[in-house]
This record gives structure tokens, C-alpha cells and sequence, in this order.
């Protein structure tokens, strides 16, 4: 590009919620517009009783002055037996490291958050407080294996790309390498693309070259990326040089996987290409995840529905079943449809109708063993994966929490048949690579505390809370399904309608859900659900207690006995997002003119002092997304403030907090994602000055101490 882009004028937002329209279009193919899938009856309500700019142009709070948005507000592992790994197979892999937890690890002293937040804001550029600085790690187009190409957009291919960081980062993971904590490996899924924001001159899907569609596909799936520290700071760079042993691309178009578990081979997985039902080529719409104890990387296949034609001359019996996962049954393509059949056939259901169920899991990839297969785990079930967080329950079992982003559908956990292996042998890295193959897999049925006084207003109920017990109702062990009429391999592969059947709980689009692995308490971020309360859609409930729900909330879960693997447990609505001086909101009853304004609650973290971070997707107030942090213990609990914003047009995703708590990584994901803007005029000129290219960001303190603090 030899010309500086022009800046559109802002047309704002023009979809659903706070969300662009391009944005509905691109990231979930217009969900929102199609009904939404889950017909089934099961009950829900009343029937279940019971700055100045830097170099970098960072810009800190206090130069925000007059673009700041008003509101009501005032601004706004202790990881039990982490493994020190051992020394690698090799001949294949690289050395494993020597580290004592994958999460952040528990500081002493005072775990306050005494960040100043920053305020909302509408600025086409990264927001971080006083006193702390920022970086862009890697963005779009960045090479990632040896040799490869800078990223030039007149001349991409699926080659150049499957060399290069892909499209659109949204989970990221830091895995460290030494325990000198000088080396990490970044893993970070690419979820979607923006063609019209990739391609020159883009128009339609259907005037994309075939090329484009597999350079599209290529930009899908996962990066691994070796790190190193920046001059003892909190800062992070990719290694540039030697050998780059570890560096990876796992792509939509050539990454073969394994099926594992008591689905792999079933009739449902079987197609043209793979008689056998066990192994598939690529992994799409990669969302959130998750990085386990034992050092890999989850991901979660989330909206694969939008990646298919050719439903409508499906088998007819097979309809309702791809109907579930919002597959449109009634016309070969369904608005918005991207048409990779042309490049390639599979993704034609009319040829091939069990592709698609061969998507919609949850991924393991092995970022240490850059020559592993990554494997789809169906023990874990389909559905709009999210992504997946595990926990080492008490007994040693792994217990790993999912949600399914889609309005009115469940909240589910596996629980695993084998222990995890502490220690650092070999012998113990491989058991705990099978921890994901077999165990149980529920689904939450929430009662209600209050279920009478529920109007929808989100005013309070008479005993102060939004809370109830809840049951994780078993669906099925190994070969054993506990839904009646559906066979273990049916259950795994249609979790969603094993779900209906069994009458879970309707939620507010469930993202994100992590065990606090200090406490064992679990966070779900519910994003919104503007259809809750709305015609004949279900009512507002105790867990979901706003109709036309814009903002969305957060829910606390506490499993009886403080043990993961319970089949009961409590529950509670801490967080009621939006401007605090809405009185719908609430924050833990702390005081609300403290409070920043939040919306849209999507993926969450924690640090070592246990502090619950939350990134936003889609903010309905009308100020960019970005990431807060709040205690969710002592005093503090519900003091939430704004900690970072991202540039016009992107939503925040990430976060991760580093094992020493010294750097907040956040991944920036569709920037300039606006109706009416192309690669050739950008509305976001993030990062680098011309067109908007999504990429990762690590925040740091000035004064080298811990983040948040
Ligand atoms: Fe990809 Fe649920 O957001
Ligand atoms: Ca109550
Ligand atoms: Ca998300």
C-alpha cells in the first residue's frame, strides 16, 4: 500500500448489542439474525423452584481528557503439584522446561488492586494506566517459522500464510520455558477473518479467488510462538533468531488432528475422506481456551456452523441435528455464508454431511512437542466451544469447565476417570496427556432461591441476591450415556440436544468459565442475550435476571465441599454489568460511584492473588471494549475498575497474566471492524499506523513490580 489510508467517519455500532454488523457477520455469520437454536422446552423459570503518547503511541489515562465517555461511574498456583518436566523424547520435540506452575503463581503480600482505572474512551489506539507501558508481541502477517515472509497484502498466499501469524488472536497462553523466567512460548488461537480487511479490493465471498478462500483458512487455527523477555522488564519480544524449534502454525487447511475418546470412529464422524472416523484435517473458529497443569493448550472450536452449505439437501433426518448447531437447513447458503466448498468440497454438506461433526470440539494441542498431532478430545462433547479451564480436584481427578456461546444454551464440566500425575518424569508427562480421553461430562440445572420475585428489572430480590443451588446432571461416562434414547457416541456428538433432553439451564450466552486455582471457585462470563425476556424466548430467571439482557454479568459457582468433582453446588450473581448508575447493575454491593463501567463480559483470568480480570466483547455503551480487574474476596470484592482499552472496532481477548505476575498479555482482535471499512480504508490504524491488523499486546509496570498492584 503506497498511500496513506483515510479514516472513515464512524458509523457506529449497527448490529446486535454493542456489536459493529460487521462484526455479526464475520465472527458468528449473523447469529443473531437467525433464530435462535435451541427450541427445546426445558423450563427456566417458576418451574424450577426452589497520557501522553509514547513512542509506541500509548496513551495513558491521563491524556485521555475530552474523548472520555461520560457515565455514571467513577471511573471506572499455588497450582498444586505443578510439574517440573522432564527432558523430552526428542529426535521430534524440543527440551520441555523446568517450571513449577502454568498459571500465576501466589505472591504474598497485599493483593490490592490499586491500579487508577482508566476511563472509557473512543480512541483508535491501546489505553493502559498510569505507570505501565505496552508493547504489540506479534501481530497479523508476522513471520512465525524460519524463513518466512513479511507480510505483504498484493501478495499473500496460503503458503505465505501458513508461515505466518494468523488472523484474528483471541486466546493467549504463555507457557514459560526456563525457570529463570527469560524464555516462554506464546500459543494463541486465530478465531476468524475479516476477507473485506485482509484482501485488496475485496467485495463479495463469492468474487474471492480460490487462492483467497485456502490464504483465509491458512489464518485460521493456532500460533506458537517462542518469547523472550526484554532487558529484565515485563516486557516480551518473539525470538528472532536460531532455530525457532517450537514455533508452529496449526491451520483450517492442512493441520491434521486426532479424534480421541468414545466418539472417535463412531458413524457420526465417518465421511468420504476418512472411513475410519478418527482423524480430521484443520480446526475452525478457535475462540477462547485454556492452558492445562500439565502444560498444554486447550482451544475451542466455537460458531464451525458458519463454515457450511449445502444443508438444505442434507439428509432430512439428520435437519434438526445440524439445525441445533445453527446450520441453516432451508437454503443452500445461508446468508452470509463464506463458500469454502470451492476450495474445498467437504464443507458442501450436500456431499459430505458428516464434515460438520467433525468440528465443535475442544482441541489439545502440546506447544512443547511441535511434532505432536493435535487432538479433537470428544469425551468433552460438541457444542460452540468457548474454550475450556482445568482444575486438579482434590482427589486428583482433572476437572475441566466449558460454556456454549450461544443465547439460551448450557454450561457443562467433564470430569476425568484418571488422576493427574504430579512430578517430572517422562512417564508422568505422557499419563497426563490422557487425562481428557475418558471421564463424565454434565451439564448444569441451576434452582432458585427467588424465582418468584424475578421481573426482569434486575432489581434485587427480598433476600439481596441473585442465587440458588444447582446440580451437574450426569450425560454420559465412557460408552455409558445417561440420556435416555441417545447412545454415548449420539450424546458426545449432539451435547446440545443430550442437554435439551435432560432440562438444563437456559443461559445468557455462557463464554468463558475458570476455576480460581486458589480457590476452586469458578467464574462464568455470561455476554448478553438481548433476546432474554423478548417475545416468546424464555422469561428472565435467577440466573439470567434482565430481559433485553445488553450488558450481560458474571455468575460465581461454589461446588459443595469445595470440591470440583461434586454433582452439586451454589451459586450467585456477583457482577450485573452495564453503567453503574444503572440500577440494574451490580457489583457485590460495593459501593457503585467507585465502579467502572463494564459491558459485555466475555473471557476471564485471574492472577496469582487470585484478582478476577475480565476482557469484553462487543460493548453496549458505546466506549471501546477493554479489560477490568476486581478482588472477588474480602473487602474489595465487586471494586471493579477499567485496567486497559483497545483500539476502534476490536473486542479484547486474552487476557493472561503471567506466572510471575509481572505481565498482562491481551490479544486485540478485530480492530477496525466497522461497516464500510476495507483494507483500502481502514476505520482502525492500529498498530502500525496504516491498516488495521489484529495482534497481541503485553502490558508491563514502569517499575518492574507485580500488575494491578
Ligand atoms: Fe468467540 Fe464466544 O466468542
Ligand atoms: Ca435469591
Ligand atoms: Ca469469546
Amino acid at each position: 500500500m503506497t498511500e496513506r489510508p483515510r479514516l472513515l467517519p464512524l458509523l457506529g455500532p449497527t448490529g446486535h448489542g454493542g456489536r459493529d454488523a460487521m462484526t455479526c457477520i464475520y465472527r458468528c455469520g449473523n447469529a443473531c439474525a437467525h433464530p435462535v437454536p435451541n427450541e427445546s422446552d426445558n423450563p427456566y423459570f417458576g418451574d424450577v423452584v426452589s497520557a501522553e503518547v509514547s513512542r509506541r503511541g500509548v496513551v495513558r489515562a491521563g491524556a485521555v481528557g475530552a474523548l472520555v465517555l461520560g457515565f455514571g461511574g467513577a471511573a471506572a498456583g499455588a497450582l498444586a503439584g505443578s510439574p517440573a518436566l522432564a527432558a523430552p523424547r526428542d529426535g521430534s520435540g524440543g527440551t520441555l522446561p523446568e517450571v513449577d506452575s502454568f498459571t500465576p503463581v501466589r505472591r504474598p503480600g497485599n493483593a490490592a488492586l490499586t491500579f487508577k482505572p482508566i476511563p472509557p474512551n473512543k480512541l483508535d489506539t491501546l489505553v493502559v494506566p498510569n505507570g505501565y507501558d505496552h508493547s504489540v508481541v506479534i501481530r497479523w502477517g508476522d513471520p512465525v517459522l524460519p524463513g518466512a515472509p513479511e507480510l505483504d497484502v498484493h501478495r499473500q498466499t496460503a503458503a505465505r500464510q501458513s508461515r505466518q501469524f494468523g488472523y484474528n488472536n483471541d486466546f493467549v497462553g504463555v507457557l514459560p520455558l526456563d525457570r529463570k523466567g527469560e524464555r516462554a512460548l506464546l500459543v494463541v488461537n486465530h478465531e476468524y477473518t475479516n476477507e473485506n480487511l485482509m484482501f485488496p479490493n475485496f467485495t463479495t465471498f463469492d468474487a474471492m479467488s480460490v487462492e483467497q478462500i485456502r490464504t483465509a483458512m491458512a489464518a485460521h487455527g493456532l500460533s506458537v510462538v517462542e518469547l523472550e523477555r526484554v532487558g529484565g522488564t515485563g516486557e516480551w519480544k518473539p525470538v528472532r533468531r536460531g532455530g525457532l524449534k517450537y514455533n508452529r502454525r496449526i491451520t483450517a487447511h492442512s493441520t491434521r488432528f486426532e479424534f480421541t475418546g468414545p466418539a472417535a470412529g463412531s458413524a457420526w464422524l465417518r465421511t468420504a475422506a476418512d472411513p475410519k472416523g478418527r482423524t480430521v484435517v484443520g480446526t475452525l473458529n478457535n475462540c477462547a481456551g485454556g492452558v492445562t497443569p500439565w502444560g498444554t493448550v486447550l482451544s475451542g472450536e466455537e460458531n464451525f456452523n458458519q463454515y457450511f452449505v449445502g444443508a438444505d439437501a442434507a439428509p432430512e433426518a439428520l435437519k434438526p441435528k445440524l439445525a441445533r448447531y445453527g446450520i441453516g437447513t432451508t437454503a443452500r447458503y445461508p446468508s452470509d455464508s463464506r463458500k469454502w466448498e470451492r476450495a474445498d468440497e467437504r464443507f458442501d454438506l450436500a456431499k459430505h454431511p458428516n464434515e460438520a461433526h467433525r468440528f465443535g470440539w475442544v482441541v489439545e494441542v502440546d506447544p512443547f512437542d511441535p511434532e505432536s498431532k493435535p487432538r479433537k478430545h470428544t469425551a468433552l462433547g460438541r457444542f460452540k466451544h468457548e474454550g475450556a479451564n482445568v482444575i486438579v480436584a482434590r482427589d486428583g481427578r482433572v476437572v475441566a469447565y466449558m460454556g456454549d456461546d450461544e443465547r439460551f444454551d448450557y454450561l457443562y464440566k467433564f470430569v476425568s476417570d484418571k488422576k493427574f500425575k504430579k512430578g517430572d518424569s517422562w512417564t508422568a508427562r505422557e499419563h497426563n496427556l490422557t487425562l481428557l480421553e475418558s471421564g463424565t461430562l454434565y451439564v448444569a440445572k441451576l434452582d432458585y432461591t427467588s424465582a418468584g420475585e424475578i421481573d426482569g428489572s434486575g432489581k434485587l430480590p427480598a433476600d439481596g441476591a441473585f442465587n440458588g443451588r444447582g446440580r451437574w446432571i450426569r450425560l454420559v461416562r465412557g460408552n455409558t450415556s445417561y440420556v435416555p434414547g441417545m447412545t454415548a457416541a449420539d450424546v458426545l456428538t449432539f451435547t446440545r440436544l443430550a442437554g435439551d433432553a435432560v432440562g438444563a439451564t437456559k443461559m445468557d450466552r455462557p463464554e468463558d468459565v475458570e476455576p480460581s486455582q486458589l480457590t476452586g471457585k469458578v467464574y462464568v462470563a455470561l455476554t448478553n442475550n438481548t433476546n432474554r425476556g423478548v417475545g416468546t424466548n424464555p422469561a428472565a430467571d435467577e440466573a439470567n435476571p434482565r430481559a433485553n439482557n445488553k450488558h450481560g454479568h458474571v455468575l460465581e459457582l461454589v461446588e459443595d465441599r469445595n470440591d470440583n468433582t461434586s454433582e452439586s453446588f451454589a451459586w450467585s450473581v456477583p457482577i450485573v454489568c452495564g453503567d453503574p448508575a444503572d440500577a440494574s447493575t451490580y457489583f457485590a454491593g460495593y459501593d457503585k460511584t467507585k465502579v467502572s463501567p463494564i459491558s459485555c463480559p466475555d473471557n476471564v483470568a485471574f492472577d496469582g492473588s487470585g484478582n478476577l480480570w475480565i476482557s469484553t466483547d462487543g460493548n453496549a455503551l458505546g466506549g471501546n471494549d477493554g479489560l477490568f480487574a476486581t478482588a472477588i474476596e474480602g473487602p474489595e470484592r465487586g471494586h471493579l475498575k477499567q485496567f486497559l482499552t483497545v483500539p476502534l472496532g476490536a473486542e479484547t481477548c486474552g487476557p493472561f497474566i503471567t506466572t510471575d505476575n509481572r505481565s498482562v498479555f491481551v490479544a486485540v482482535q478485530h480492530p477496525g471492524e466497522i461497516s464500510g471499512a476495507s483494507l483500502e480504508s481502514p476505520a482502525s490504524n492500529w498498530p502500525d499506523g496504516d491498516f488495521a491488523k489484529p495482534g497481541v499486546v503485553v502490558t508491563w509496570r514502569l517499575d518492574g513490580d507485580v500488575v494491578g498492584s
